[in-house]
Formats: C-alpha cells, structure tokens, sequence
C-alpha cells in the first residue's frame, strides 16, 4: 500500500535538507562554489506597493523555503482540496483504498467500491516465494478461490441455459436468452427499474450491472475459458479458473471469413487454425505477406506469466502465447485480460477478447488506449502487461516493425460474417427480414438512439464515450471506452468491454437504464431481433 505519510516525511527530509544546502551556499558570500543570486535580496526587492493579487495558486516564497537548487517551487492551488469535481460518491475520497495487492493474494470481486495508488507503477518477474511454495500456495488457495466465484457469479447471474430457437451463430452455435443478470430482489422487474432515476437506483443499490473483475486480480494477466483449456490444457492455470459458463461464449473454434474470398464461406471449414495446419489451409489464398502476418499471429512467444521461467501460473514451463490463442481463427475465444493502461493492477478493468473480424473498418482499437493502426497493435500488444522491464528477463517477444506491419496486412483481410438480411446501405432488406426486426430497427434508429454512436459500415462511430455509468451505483467511475462494433455482434457474447452482459438481452435491459430510454418490453424485445441480424 502507498503509505501518503511515509512518503510525505520522506519529500520533506529531501527537500528540507535541499533548503539547507542551497540557503547555506547562497548566504556565503565568500564561497566561490555558492549560488550567484542572493535570493532574500531579490525577494525583497521585488515591487511591494500594489496589494498582492489572489491568482488562485500560491508559491512558497518565505525565507525559510528559499528558490533552492535553481528548481522554482511548484505553484499550489489554493481551492483544490474541497473539490470533488462533481464526481459525489466516485470521487476518491468516498472510496475505499486498494487492499494489498501482492501477486497471487486474493482481492475482493467488488472492486469497483475501491480507488487509490499501488506501491509501485513497475513489475518485477520474481515470485514473492520460491517456487514449490507458490505451487503449494496455489494448490491451497484456488479450490476456495473458485467455491467463491462460482458463488459470486451465480448470485450476479442467472446461468439458466436456455437458448434462442429463432436465431444462432454464424457457424451454428446457439445464443443464449436472457437477460441473465439477476434483478436485486427489492426491484420487481426490469421495467420497474428503468422507470426509477439513477439517483433512485444507486441509493437503494438496484443496479444489476455493476462492473465484473478478474477473479483475481493481483496475478491477473490471461485467464482462457474451459472450452479453450480443454483443446489446449497447457494453458491450465494453476492459480485460478474461468467464471463464465461456455455456452454464454463465442463459439470454438469460429468459422473465419475473407475480404478478399467471400465464396469460401469458412475458410477453415471448421477447424482451429494453427502453426501446424496454417500453411495447408491458406497456402495459394493468401499473398506471401499475409501468409508471414499469419504465421508470426499464430507464433507462441513468452509473456508475463506464461513462459519458461518460474514467474509463471502453468504447472510446466510455456512454449507462450499467441495472437490467436485469444484471437481464435481472427475472432475470440472469450479469453479475459487486464487492460494494460492503469495501476495497480486492481485498478485495471477486466476486459474480454474482441473479435478482429472487420478490423479493416476501425479507427480506434482497444477500449482505452486509442491506438489507430492494427499495425501499432501488433506491435505493442500488451505480452508484458505494458511493463517492458519484465521483457529482459523473461524473454523477449521481438517483432520487428516489418513483422507486425504483415500481421496487420492479415488481420485487414478478416471479414465480418456474412449479414444475409443487411442491404449496401447497413439497412435491413424488408423483403427479408421479420416485422420485429424491422420495428427493432425502427427503434435502433429513433425512440433508443443507439444509431448515435453505432452507425456506418460496422455500426459504431470510432470514438470514446463516457457512459457514467457510476450514476447508477457508488463506485469507482470507469471513464471513456471505446464504442465496439455492433455488426456481428451476435458471434460475440459476453457484452461490454468486461463481459458483465452475457447475452444481447443484457445488452439491451443495460442500455435502457443507462441511457434512460424507457423501452417496453416488445420494444427490447424487438430490439433484440434487430441485432440478431447485424
Ligand atoms: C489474452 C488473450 C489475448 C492475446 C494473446 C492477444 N489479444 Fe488482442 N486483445 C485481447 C483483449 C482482452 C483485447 C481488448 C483490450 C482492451 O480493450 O484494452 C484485445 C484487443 C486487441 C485489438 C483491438 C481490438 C478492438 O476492437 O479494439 C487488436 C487489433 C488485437 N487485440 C490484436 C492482437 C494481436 C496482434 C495479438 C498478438 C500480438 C493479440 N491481440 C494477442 C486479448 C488478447
Ligand atoms: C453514447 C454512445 C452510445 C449509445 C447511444 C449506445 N451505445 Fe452501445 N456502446 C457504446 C460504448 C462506448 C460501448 C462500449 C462500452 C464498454 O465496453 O464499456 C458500447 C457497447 C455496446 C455493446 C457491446 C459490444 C461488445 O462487443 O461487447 C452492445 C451490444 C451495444 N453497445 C448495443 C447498443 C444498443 C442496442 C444501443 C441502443 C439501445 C446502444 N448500444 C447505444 C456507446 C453507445
């Protein structure tokens, strides 16, 4: 834990002993070494008629705190301290302060009700005990870890199973009903609810769709799903399991399309492409740039805690990781992560895998970092939870730029899946669509406004909106993420940037709080069937 009153006295005895060097050396005038100013001399000469000013900023300027070291004082404000810049209860002096975060120690699943700094903005790759001992910690720890995920997430969610029978995934998966999300006993449906104010709903703490964390946080980093782990258990973790029931993911393995060879449906015809078979399945489609983009895709490499070293969290050493290990056949697999771009690591927001199907339409990639080429992804993705110090040690991923220029070359190529019902204008063909898709597309584009950010080729308008959704509970405030594409969105679950909307029904119910729509039940019904053909 930052310790604000060890660091405190720590500033002071640096700056204090500063003072005295700096006053000692300017006040000898003999001293050919001290400083050329005197400072008292210059303070006291400047213009003292007019009455001094409030600049709303103040500078220590007394004989005791002297100009030293040639470093102006930084200026003050002087009104700071009570403003809470309108934030209420997600402002962080009503939050609680992170509990200890040392890598592996459990951490509360609320971790929206907490705030503050951790001890260190960088990352060692030494376990914090030797490693039969880390084995042995986890050995203990995870059976109860995951006894109380299990508990939370069944308290949070309703994993009934029951499917959609009028639609499924493109390559034939059913797509779960909902919404899912439990309504706190106190409210007596979703409608009931969204006819309360946000103020209403946050102080009797109704809010079904607070944000969901990693289960745990502190070693966080990859976390695979069953589905993936059971093709590949290699990448069984010995610390901590998935939380999400399978059938509320994408489909494994999805079926990939072309830009460039839409006639081939799925080109993989329904296998998971790898190292192994990459070559075979694409050899003659692709241009020899792809071909190298793949390959260097599909390439394992190290990362934080999946490699040869003892900072790990698979029993045996890792061959790594690859892009498409999470970007399963160019889209997901539901992989979670952290998002790299905050610290501590239980500041960071849990954050599922996108597709990258459709990249080729995008002007902003990942919910917070803004990125603006699938180029720069490539090369920057996050191996080393954005900390390349671990880098030295635990082995480097190494991409040269003309590389990751050739994974960007592929992934431009990765199509959407095919949207039978949509016209070249992103409009449904009436002809062939239902009379509740047609009204939910009525509705998409009127009475629940989602057009105004989800609009052109993909349905989404390349920039970052801040939702605050914190006015619907009192916690931390997530700030400004990245809108996702909603074309194909129904290959897609879990929704929102963490997963905590398994199905497109969450989705809905979760926008017609959050935006105040006021939806009646057919309407997000129709809604729904709308999205189902995106
Ligand atoms: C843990 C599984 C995982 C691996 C491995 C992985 N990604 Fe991702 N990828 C994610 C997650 C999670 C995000 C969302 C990050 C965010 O929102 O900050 C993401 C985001 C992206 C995005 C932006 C998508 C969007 O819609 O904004 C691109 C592009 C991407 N990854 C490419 C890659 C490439 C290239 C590699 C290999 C170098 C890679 N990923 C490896 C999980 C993974
Ligand atoms: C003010 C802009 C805005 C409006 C209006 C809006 N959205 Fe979104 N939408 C976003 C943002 C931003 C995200 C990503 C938020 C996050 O991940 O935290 C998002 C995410 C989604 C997702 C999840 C996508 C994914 O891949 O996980 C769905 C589904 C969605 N929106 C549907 C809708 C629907 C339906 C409407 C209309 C009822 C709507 N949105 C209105 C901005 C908007």
């Amino acid at each position: 834990m930052l310790n604000p009153g060890r660091i405190f006295r720590g500033s002071l005895a640096v700056f204090g002993a500063g003072v005295l060097i700096g006053y000692f050396l300017a006040r000898q005038p003999d001293n050919p070494a001290g400083f050329p100013v005197d400072f008292d001399r210059a303070l006291a000469a400047e213009p003292s008629s007019s009455p001094p000013r409030d600049r709303g900023y103040t500078t220590p300027r007394t004989p005791t705190t002297p100009l030293h070291l040639l470093q102006s004082p930084a200026a003050v404000a002087t009104n700071r301290q009570e403003h809470d810049f309108g934030l209420g209860d997600g402002h962080i002096s009503k939050l609680l302060p992170y509990p200890p975060g040392g890598k592996g120690v459990r951490t509360p699943f609320d971790l929206w009700r907490y705030a503050g700094a951790g001890d260190s903005s960088f990352g060692t790759p030494t376990l914090p005990m030797p490693w039969d001992k880390w084995v042995e910690f986890h050995r203990d720890q995870k059976p109860k870890l995951m006894a109380d995920v299990k508990a939370y997430m069944n308290r949070r969610f309703n994993f009934s199973g029951a499917a959609l029978a009028s639609a499924k995934m493109s390559g034939g998966k059913a797509i779960m009903k909902g919404p899912v999300a439990r309504l706190p006993l106190a409210a007596a449906s979703f409608e009931e609810l969204a006819k309360l104010s946000a103020d209403e709903i946050k102080r009797r703490d109704l809010f079904p769709f607070k944000p969901l964390a990693h289960p745990l946080q502190t070693t966080a980093h990859m976390l695979f799903p069953q589905q993936w782990t059971m093709a590949h258990p290699e990448h069984e973790r010995i610390d901590v399991d998935f939380d999400i029931p399978d059938e509320y993911l994408p489909e494994f393995p999805p079926p990939l399309f072309l830009t460039t060879h839409k006639e081939l449906g799925d080109v993989t015809r329904g296998r998971e492409v790898t190292l192994g078979n990459y070559y075979e399945i694409f050899n003659g489609l692709l241009t020899a740039e792809q071909m190298e983009g793949l390959k260097e895709l599909l390439r394992p490499s190290p990362t934080t805690w999946f490699n040869q070293t003892t900072h790990r969290v698979t029993l045996e050493p890792s061959a790594g990781v690859s892009c498409l290990s999470c970007h399963v056949n160019g889209h997901s697999n539901g992989a979670i992560e952290l998002a790299p771009d905050s610290r501590p690591n239980q500041a960071r927001l849990r954050v599922d895998t996108p597709t990258l199907r459709g990249n080729f339409n995008l002007m902003q990639f990942s919910s917070k970092r803004s990125i603006r080429s699938m180029d720069h992804f490539a090369e920057v993705e996050e191996y080393f939870d954005g900390d390349p110090g671990l880098m030295q040690a635990i082995g480097p991923r190494g991409v040269q730029k003309q590389i990751s220029n050739r994974m960007g070359d592929f992934n431009a190529i990765l199509d959407f899946p095919p949207a039978p019902k949509l016209g070249p204008l992103y409009k449904l063909i009436p002809e062939k669509a239902t009379a509740a898709e047609l009204r939910g597309e009525k509705l998409f584009h009127g009475k629940a406004q989602c057009v105004a950010c989800h609009s052109g080729p993909a349905f989404v308008d390349d920039y970052m909106h801040d939702l605050k959704v914190e006015r619907f509970y009192a916690g931390r405030p997530e700030g400004p993420i990245k809108t996702f594409p909603l074309r194909g969105i129904k290959d897609s679950p879990p929704y929102l940037h963490d997963g905590r909307l398994p199905t497109l029904h969450d989705a809905v119910e979760f926008f017609n709080v959050v935006l105040e729509l006021k939806l009646s039940k057919d309407e997000k019904d129709d809604l729904v069937a709308y999205l189902l053909c995106l």
